[in-house]
């Protein structure tokens, strides 16, 4: 017999490693997989801010939410803290690489004019964007093949599928460095790679979310929101259905592919 769409999306019982996990939007995806039934391993650079997250989700259901703080630059933390986290829930169903160097990350040489971008920025990026969502999904793989629902979701952006558009950060301090379109289109095509690698038992989608608004400058909003056809940018909730979707056996048939969450902007 057919299963409903609400046993679809059920994810009770299952657990969920996310990465960036004390950042902006990954609330709004740890709260749709907690609202699913599922417990999360939520992992970022700093401890405080991975324990304020999980107090907060843990509020929402108690003993929901596990902090782990690792530097994703270092393969050796992002292999050692993956192990224990995935220990520590007892295994894994699904791994959520959303950890990046974006346009409010400041570092020499990242969010400046693109002759003054610098290799080392560059390198630096990659390895926090997509190098580590290559070492996470190896160290996982084997948890996630036991699950028998394994899940990969890789958050890519807008950005790794067209070219910064530079004249919407004009008169503001914002930018959009060559490194992080660098960055997410690989992880976009990644997902496609590591579909082939790791099926059957796993599958890898990518998201990509177009601009979520979270209090830009009045002009980059006016010029962003001309822009997408849906005439306004993304809230962090708009992101919860799609990541409730790849996460859970609703998107059973679905693996390789990359999910665009963006208002209609890269339509046109
Ligand atoms: N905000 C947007 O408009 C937007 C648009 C498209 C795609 N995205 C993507 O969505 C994801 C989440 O974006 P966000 O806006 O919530 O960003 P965010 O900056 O709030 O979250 C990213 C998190 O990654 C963490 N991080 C950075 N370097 C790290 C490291 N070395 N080790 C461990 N953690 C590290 C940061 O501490 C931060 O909490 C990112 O992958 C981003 O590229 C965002």
């Amino acid at each position: 017999m057919m299963r409903s769409v609400h046993s679809l999306l059920d994810l009770r019982g299952r657990r969920a490693l996310i990465t960036g996990g004390a950042g902006y939007i990954a609330l709004a995806v740890e709260e749709a997989l907690i609202e699913l039934g599922c417990k999360i391993a939520l992992l970022d650079l700093n401890m405080a801010d991975c324990q304020k997250r999980a107090k907060a989700l843990n509020g929402i259901k108690k003993g929901s939410a596990l902090p782990f703080a690792c530097d994703l630059a270092s393969e050796d933390q992002t292999r050692s803290v993956a192990r224990a986290a995935i220990k520590k829930m007892g295994g894994l169903d699904i791994l959520i690489h959303m950890a990046a160097y974006g346009g409010d990350t400041r570092f020499p040489g990242w969010v400046v004019p693109y002759p003054q971008q610098t290799t080392e920025a560059f390198d630096r990026a990659l390895k926090v964007n997509l190098s580590s969502a290559f070492t996470i999904s190896q160290e996982a793989r084997a948890a996630l093949e036991k699950s028998k629902h394994g899940s990969i979701i890789l958050f890519g952006s807008t950005y790794g599928i067209v070219g910064g558009n530079h004249g919407l950060y004009k008169g503001t301090d914002m930018g959009n460095p060559v490194g992080y379109g660098a960055s997410k289109g690989g992880l976009i095509h990644m997902a496609q790679c590591l579909a082939t690698v790791m099926a059957p038992k796993i599958r890898v989608n990518a998201l990509s979310p177009g601009g979520v608004f979270s209090g830009q400058p009045k002009v980059f909003v006016d010029r962003y929101v001309e822009k997408t056809p849906l005439g306004r940018m993304a809230e962090i909730e708009d992101m919860k259905g799609a990541v409730a979707f790849l996460a859970s056996d609703a998107s059973a048939y679905m693996t390789g592919q990359n999910l665009v969450i963006d208002g209609g902007w890269t339509a046109w």
